[in-house]
């Protein structure tokens, strides 16, 4: 650590939005925090994981002693992955005085030490040196494996027999999917608990208290009102340069698996006893176990191909150097789901996830029934088949919560509009939202479990898709391929058209 830091010059003040989201028990005593990004070198660790320790570090929220290492393969010094990292830190509101200091102070507590995930010899390199910068303070030692799941294990043997010596407490964030199928997500919950970062995005956070704490929804919450439920998510790139960790997974296990199915359990399920974590996870479990194994005729899977543009080349997916070229690994799947309880029996749930599509958005759509008898329709003949409500909860980007309502068009005459009630959060709330990462850090950090996913629910969310994985795996069964920014393959409207939804 520098001189800067020794004198204390370089601690900072933390925000009372901190102090009251961590406590900060962590800060008053002589103890340090010792965070390890392994896998530094990757897009994780770039794009989310320092960006989000820097948001911290700013906000005041990370303790007064604290070292950050990247680790990897990688060869790297430690100018080099501050370099790195420099390029991807932004400020929140870039007008604010000293951001520019802050991210130089950060930097500075930046290293980086390069070994093989599975080497005892390397991460017990890494130990001394994180030894050093503790300087014999109380260590808590905190390892963020950005790294593909088939080396979790090795990774977390090494950083724990490295931490055994620590007088702190050592946790270890293990990123999803975690594990490819029932039997090897069975194997890794021995030890390990998983995160899901989508649990800590806004819109995700505030669909309990949408659903719960404003009467007008929760009675609608139901078969007898509700046609279908969409859950969608598309990035507008492909998986560039990650193909070492995507080909093995795919997008069923990398999106739908994990983040669209935690939001329709956090949907679905019934009103938990409290809003404790174990509460929740209760409910959640309960709505997971209900639900039908997905079917074969209800998958339909895509790949995108190169596209050229406006003179510009889009490189399909087996362009990119780190995929095999033959490979069938499916960019874009969607599927329909089946809750069997009373609450939803008979409504589809649609999944849609994709990479390199048209647009970047994760949403939750629902759609209601028609009205039944409808005045307007037997008054006026005024076409209404399409005009059904639908309440929409943009979850990314431009959050938003609006509601689709028919209205009438003003003037003498009788003509229905369809108009929305709209929640645009940047209208309504000056406040920059926290990125979801900031959350997760801060809750390792403090032992907070809620963002975590207990093993019961995996087990439950595997049981669903390993089936159906395993049949399309063993039968090779070739993804439909679409152009590199288009809406994706024909077939997810089939699909949508059986159930007889349009994808919204
Ligand atoms: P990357 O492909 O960028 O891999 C991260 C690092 O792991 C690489 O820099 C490389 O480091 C090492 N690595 C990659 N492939 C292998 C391999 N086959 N064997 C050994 N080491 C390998 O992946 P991501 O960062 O995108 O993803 C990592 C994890 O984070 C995954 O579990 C993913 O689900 C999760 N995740 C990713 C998000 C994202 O936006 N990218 C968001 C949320 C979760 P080196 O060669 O230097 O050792
Ligand atoms: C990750 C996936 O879990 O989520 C990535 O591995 C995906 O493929 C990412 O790009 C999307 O996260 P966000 O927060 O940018 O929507």
């Amino acid at each position: 650590e520098d001189e800067n830091m020794k004198k204390g010059l370089l601690s900072v003040t933390p925000s009372e939005e901190c102090e009251e989201a961590a406590g900060f028990g962590i800060n008053k005593d002589d103890s340090t925090v010792s965070i390890t990004v392994v896998g530094a070198s990757g897009d994780l660790a770039k794009k989310k994981i320092f960006p989000a320790l820097f948001a911290l570090y700013y906000e005041g929220c990370l303790p007064e002693h604290f070292t950050i290492f990247g680790y990897a393969r990688s060869k790297m010094t430690d100018a080099e992955l501050r370099n790195m990292v420099s390029r991807t830190l932004t400020c929140r509101i870039d007008q604010r005085e000293n951001c520019g200091e802050k991210m130089d102070q950060f930097l500075k507590r930046c290293f980086y030490h390069s070994g093989q995930y599975d080497s005892e010899d390397h991460f017990a390199e890494l130990d001394k040196k994180l030894k050093e910068h503790e300087g014999g303070r109380v260590s808590n030692r905190l390892f963020y494996l950005s790294i593909p799941p088939n080396i979790f294990v090795d990774a977390v043997k090494c950083a724990s027999l490295s931490s055994s010596s620590t007088n702190g407490w050592t946790r270890v964030i293990v990123e999803k999917p975690f594990g490819r199928d029932s039997e090897s997500s069975a194997a890794l919950t021995k030890s390990l608990k998983q995160i899901d970062h989508y649990l800590g995005k806004e819109l995700v956070e505030n669909l309990s208290v949408l659903r719960f704490s404003n009467l007008i929804f929760e009675p609608l919450w139901n078969r007898q009102y509700i046609r279908s439920v969409q859950l969608i998510f598309s990035e507008d790139f492909g998986t560039e340069g990650r193909g070492g960790y995507f080909d093995n997974y795919g997008i069923i296990r990398d999106i739908m698996q994990n983040h669209l199915l935690q939001i329709l359990a956090l949907f679905a399920m019934e009103t938990p006893v409290s809003l404790d974590a174990e509460d929740i996870r209760n409910e959640k479990v309960k709505v997971l176990r209900s639900m039908r194994p997905i079917q074969l005729e209800d998958v339909v899977m895509g790949q995108y191909k190169s596209h050229t543009r406006g003179g510009v080349v889009y490189p399909g997916y087996t362009d990119d150097k780190t995929v095999p070229q033959n490979s069938l690994t499916p960019t874009f799947a969607a599927a329909a789901l089946f809750i069997d309880n009373a609450r939803w029996d008979g409504v589809p749930f649609l999944m849609k996830a994709g990479k390199a599509l048209h647009n970047k958005r994760a949403e939750i759509r629902v759609q209601f029934r028609h009205v039944p008898g409808n005045l307007y329709n037997r008054s006026f003949g005024t076409d209404l088949d399409q005009a059904t409500n639908e309440l929409v909860i943009r979850v990314q980007p431009d959050e938003a919560i609006y509601l689709k309502i028919n209205n009438k068009v003003p003037g003498l005459g009788m003509r229905l509009d369809r108009s929305n009630l709209n929640l645009l959060y940047a209208a309504r709330y000056s406040k920059e939202i926290p990125d979801a990462y900031e959350r997760l850090l801060l809750d390792a950090i403090e032992g907070e479990r809620r963002l975590f996913i207990r093993s019961d629910e995996l087990d439950a969310a595997w049981s669903l898709f390993t089936p159906v994985l395993k049949e399309l795996e063993e039968k090779k069964i070739i993804p439909e391929y679409y152009p590199y920014g288009s809406r994706g393959p024909v077939g997810a409207h089939y699909l949508a058209a059986r159930y007889k939804v349009r994808w919204g």
